[in-house]
């Protein structure tokens, strides 16, 4: 919905939230899906609430300036304009009895719905998607998760184009029409908020296997996709069954329907949907092959196949009361399934690329005009808060709780969790009750956590007393004021702590543990540790065990011993990455200051060893020898100096390169097999470390490292190998060689969309001069598609995020290009238009000169009119 220039959307608080006044038994829905319309027609039983304060109450539905209403009637009886009353986008209709079946009849456009919101067509198939509120926008109705109710659905369309019609639940009749048109009815045992609901229509086929459950259900999975994409399903569905194995061996957790489907679908503004019985993936999160897919990608789909699954519980059956509670569902459904990646590949790097998000992208949020708490207290439009602090942070909340219950007991305060609240829609408090019940521990403290927003920063100190062989850590906790929230109380972080001996051992701790849980509450604290022979090495914050920047004044020696020896691997990576950031660091300066720059030796020799180390994992080599990336480097710098940061990053890599080289070629050979293609852990890890090495190779320049990277990109016979060499070539200096490979790419894989996105994002990156007109340019190749979320990211969202020398162009180019941009997308798809916006947001963080060309532009889409209520809301906290 667009604003007028006048009016100001309203925000929505957390504090108001009321109880609904009608409570819905049943609703009946009747879709006929046409080229030029859509008719739906709902029949929905209501009662009224008897929880509800005040009994005269009118019932409220919530609507959509696209929606066309053509009848409504009160149990047979058709309403007048007078029996009811308009409000905005809501229809509000008073004196009602207290059982009633109201009957809506809405008409609306699927076809020209580009904001992917409700119902909409994606390339000539209809999909949903109904989270958070979209479901207004199909027909009126109380569209809000607290509204439960048991749903059937109709959907008659033209059989030769729609022979696939799928809806919620099990399908329980079907039928053909004379006309050419077929039927099909699903019902849905479980009651369910308005968006969970789905429907879909198209030319699909499916793959299909099978699955008993631990108490002996037999449940059909399918997976459904265009015909062409068929080959490309068998890895969701071994997720799949991976996954729902898994829940029932580490939560208890049963699939509880008779058929599981899966649905991909090429335009879709986020990853996937889990409605009940029916997931809507994005393509780009369920299709994979060897051919097409890297191996980040084979985790994704791996990864988001078990989220959505997952959902089932924790969102499905216990969903959320309202928006503001999203985190209930998010944030523990995140840790589900980082749970669930880590037992089914490497759980030491799947924790490192979970923090590597977390400290890069929500640190950020939370030092930005955006930051809010895990559980937000008001919104203007929910759409974005679906966010890296409602789910990523959130997922930390929820392992701060395994981790300070224990596996054992947070077991069982998941299990009283979906005991006590199945089938009901409840709050974070209530799930942190559950957790405060089986443990017996007051929590009170701990929910500040989904209150207050910000990064707690941690400072600690260590001192030895070797008369008393008594070792303390001092620490001291703050949390900077955040533009929602000035002031915090001190949060309980627990802090995991090991303490090494000069050999590199841990030292046995209370009850002969080597990890010791603190808990940290209080602006000040110190814990004493008794009997420590020998002054220690404390690692601290094993396994990252709270979302806070924690400092310890720690030596480069110190970094390097703790990379080799602490028996945490998260913290021996941490360590390396410390160590880079603080040479770095010090490098930014010195470009600031014109000195020049040279390379503390301690972090090459630091690199020499681990990469001379073949008892090593490979996967950890490979994540220790990847430096900080720019965006880190961003995140943590007071301002953004984006020349000093990106030429340090250059010189630091190009440094290593050259003095490791010989040893880079060396694990480039050893780990170049000629094995076929898999993507398991131990595989990954090989391929991750191989096209390290050929990155540094590269950045040597020389000839004889193209023509190596040259010949992996012919030879290659998985998307991993061929993109890597690809993407090091088109970065490279040798522009001939790089145009050759991204022709030959393009005529190979034009008709794979995913790759064509790979492509897009491959210049989008490239950090040489002139990028941005070779980005306008694709906006305008026959591959490009403008209304397409995915493309959309491959190359703008790409070019913005990670392009930071074009981007930031001191011309103001790039700015002016990304505001363009989202003045277009806000009419047509303001959720993809408002997050676009976070890279402007953070226009503060700049050095002046770059700052206000980027407010500029801030404020030329504020001036341009008409916002939808996603931009206004960004707008209007980046602009204060
Ligand atoms: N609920 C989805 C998930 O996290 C995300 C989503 C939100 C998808 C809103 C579409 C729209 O799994
Ligand atoms: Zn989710």
């Amino acid at each position: 919905m667009n604003q007028s220039a006048t009016e100001q959307p309203s925000v929505i608080y957390l504090k108001d939230y009321e109880v609904p006044a009608f409570r819905v038994e049943q609703t009946e829905l009747r879709f006929e899906l046409e080229e030029e319309q859509t008719l739906v027609r709902s029949q929905v039983r209501y009662v009224r609430n008897p929880d509800s304060a005040n009994r005269q109450h009118p019932l409220v539905l919530d609507g959509h300036e696209a929606l066309e209403l053509q009848r409504l009637s009160i149990d047979g009886e058709v309403l007048s304009d007078k029996d009811y009353r308009r409000s905005g986008e809501q229809l509000l209709i008073p004196n009602l009895p207290d059982h009633f079946t109201l009957e809506c009849i809405t008409r609306i456009e699927p076809q020209n719905n580009t904001a992917l919101e409700g119902l909409y067509k994606s390339d000539g198939m209809f999909c949903t998607q109904c989270e958070a509120e979209g479901f207004r926008r199909i027909t009126f109705y109380q569209d809000r998760p607290d509204v439960m109710a048991l749903f059937e659905s109709t959907i008659v369309a033209d059989k030769q184009r729609y022979p696939v019609l799928l809806s919620n639940g099990n399908m329980v009749d079907a039928g053909e029409e004379d006309d050419g048109r077929h039927w099909v009815k699903w019902q849905d045992p479980f009651p369910k908020p308005a968006y969970l609901f789905a429907l879909v229509g198209g030319d699909l086929q499916f793959i299909e296997d099978r699955y008993t459950t631990s108490s002996g259900r037999h449940v059909v999975l399918k997976i459904f996709a265009e015909a062409k994409d068929l080959d490309k399903l068998e890895y969701a569905m071994n997720s799949l069954k991976h996954s729902m194995r898994w829940d029932e061996q580490v939560y208890g957790r049963e699939y509880d329907l008779d058929i599981f489907m899966i649905v991909a679908v090429d335009f879709f503004n986020m990853g996937a949907m889990e409605n009940k019985g029916l997931n809507i993936f994005n393509t780009s999160c369920v299709l994979a092959h060897p051919e097409t897919t890297v191996d980040a990608g084979f985790q994704r789909v791996e990864g988001v196949v078990a989220h959505e699954y997952f959902h089932n519980w924790s969102g499905n059956r216990v969903t959320c009361r309202d928006w503001f509670q999203l985190s209930l569902k998010e944030g523990f459904t995140v840790f589900r399934d980082s749970q669930f990646s880590a037992d089914m590949n490497s759980a030491t790097v799947k924790r490192i690329e979970d923090v590597t998000l977390l400290r890069t992208a929500q640190f950020a949020e939370d030092a930005g005009p955006m930051a809010h708490p895990v559980r937000p207290a008001s919104f203007i439009e929910i759409s974005n808060f679906y966010t890296l602090t409602v789910y990523e942070k959130g997922c930390e909340v929820v392992r701060m709780l395994h981790t300070l219950l224990g596996a054992q007991t947070f077991r069982k305060g998941s299990d009283l969790y979906f005991d006590r609240h199945d089938g009901q829609a409840v709050t974070t408090d209530d799930f942190v009750q559950a957790m405060a019940d089986v443990s017996g521990r007051d929590m009170s403290r701990f929910k500040l956590w989904y209150s207050q927003s910000g990064t707690p920063q941690v400072s600690v100190t260590g001192e030895y007393d070797a008369q008393s062989q008594r070792y303390t850590l001092h620490m001291q906790q703050s949390c900077p004021a955040t533009p929602d929230m000035a002031t915090k109380q001190p949060f309980l972080i627990p802090v995991a702590v090991g303490l090494l001996d000069p050999g590199g051992e841990d030292i046995p701790l209370q009850g002969g543990e080597t990890t010791e849980v603190l808990e940290l509450i209080a602006t000040e604290q110190s814990f004493v540790f008794e009997n420590i022979p020998v002054e220690p090495i404390p690692s601290l914050l094993r396994g990252f065990s709270a979302p806070v920047k924690l400092k310890f004044p720690y030596s480069r020696e110190q970094l390097v011993f703790l990379m080799q020896h602490d028996s945490d691997g998260f913290n021996r990576w941490d360590a390396a990455q410390q160590l880079a950031v603080g040479i770095m660091s010090e490098l930014i300066a010195d470009h600031q200051q014109g000195r020049e720059l040279i390379l503390d030796p301690a972090l090459v020799d630091a690199y020499q060893q681990v990469l001379s180390d073949t008892e090593l994992d490979r996967a950890m080599v490979a994540k220790v020898l990847t430096l900080p990336s720019e965006a880190y480097l961003s995140e943590l710098a007071e301002v953004i100096d984006v020349d000093a940061i990106y030429r340090v990053r250059r010189f630091v890599r190009d440094s290593i390169a050259n003095q490791l080289e010989t040893l880079f070629l060396r694990v480039y050979q050893d780990n170049n097999t000629a094995e076929p293609y898999s993507p398991d852990a131990a595989s990954v890890a090989r391929r991750s470390l191989k096209n390290l090495a050929l990155a540094y190779l590269m950045a040597t320049e020389k000839q004889e490292y193209l023509q190596l990277a040259l010949q992996q990109y012919r030879q290659a016979d998985n998307m991993t190998d061929s993109q890597a060499a690809l993407t090091l070539i088109v970065h490279s200096g040798f522009v001939q060689q790089a145009s050759e490979v991204l022709d030959d790419f393009y005529q190979r894989w034009q008709n794979e969309s995913l790759v064509v996105n790979q492509w897009l994002a491959v210049q989008a990156s490239d950090p040489k001069e002139g990028a941005l007109a070779r980005v306008q340019a694709l906006q305008q190749h026959p591959a490009y598609d403008g209304a397409n979320p995915n493309k959309i990211r491959s190359l703008i969202s790409i070019f913005c995020a990670q392009n930071m020398l074009n981007f930031h162009n001191t011309d103001g180019s790039g700015y002016r290009f990304l505001a363009d941009q989202i003045i277009v997308l806000n009419k047509q798809n303001p959720q993809i238009a408002s997050r676009l916006l976070t890279p402007l947001t953070r226009w503060k963080r700049y050095p002046q000169e770059r700052s206000a060309l980027m407010k500029a532009e801030l404020e030329r889409i504020r001036s341009s009119g008409d916002l939808s209520r996603d931009v206004f809301e960004v707008l209007s906290k980046s602009l204060v």
